[in-house]
């Protein structure tokens, strides 16, 4: 098995901070695929569709161009996450995009996929999996300057609220919950800056990836 690596975890906790250095550090393709999940969402309510209907997200999902999602400056947008929050919940959805997001992991050499369900549902043969976490008052803080500093207008109270009603809404979906792999290392980044959760990471995965390759 080619070598992936695996970052799951709520919203706001650093895993796609953390998928990205990791990746730049192995010199690995990176997977954001919570963007899959956000464009689907928007792509719904450009078409001016319902999010609860499955049947319409999954051939939104189906027609996803990927090549040009990251290039949506919206996907970062509340709004998005939201509506990515509500259309992930259709397991029609997640079927529409399991192909890719396993395609993308089969890659000779290797690669970082970070999301819910990676280490679960994606590749549970990953080679190190990761479950980066953090009190739900520092991701909202995080998360809170991120769209602030893009001129996003929100109270700080209603970002808490945002995302706590989003992880119960990812953990306690029945496709795919949110949840920590059997395997996957706990990584609290509560108390760390970006450089020191980098590093946590970095040895949790050279951990396995000696193992790995032993
Ligand atoms: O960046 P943030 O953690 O806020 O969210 P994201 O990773 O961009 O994901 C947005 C939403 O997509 C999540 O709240 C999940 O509902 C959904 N998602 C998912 O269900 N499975 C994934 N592998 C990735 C995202």
């Amino acid at each position: 098995m080619s070598f992936v690596i695996a970052v799951d975890g709520p919203a706001a906790s650093g895993k796609g901070t953390i998928a990205a250095r990791l990746a730049a550090h192995y010199s690995l393709p990176h997977l954001d695929t919570g963007l899959l999940y956000r464009a689907v969402g928007l792509a719904v309510l450009d078409a001016g569709g319902s999010l609860d209907d499955g049947t319409e997200a999954a051939r939104r999902a189906q027609g996803l161009n990927v090549s040009e999602i990251a290039r949506d400056p919206r996907l970062i947008d509340r709004g998005a996450g939201e509506a990515a929050s509500r259309v992930a919940g259709h397991p029609e959805v997640r079927a529409a995009l399991l192909m890719l997001q396993q395609n993308f992991a089969r890659q000779p050499g290797g690669a970082v996929l970070d999301g819910r369900d990676i280490g679960t549902v994606i590749a549970p043969d990953a080679v190190a999996k990761l479950y980066v976490t953090a009190a739900p008052e520092v991701r909202a803080r995080r998360r809170w300057t991120q769209l602030t500093g893009r001129g996003e207008v929100i109270a700080f109270e209603e970002m808490l609220a945002d995302i706590m009603r989003r992880d119960e809404r990812d953990a306690g979906r029945g496709a795919a919950p949110m949840v920590q792999a059997e395997d996957a290392v706990l990584l609290d980044t509560t108390d760390l800056g970006i450089d020191a959760a980098f590093d946590a990471a970095r040895r949790i995965v050279e951990t396995k990836r000696v193992r790995h390759v032993l």
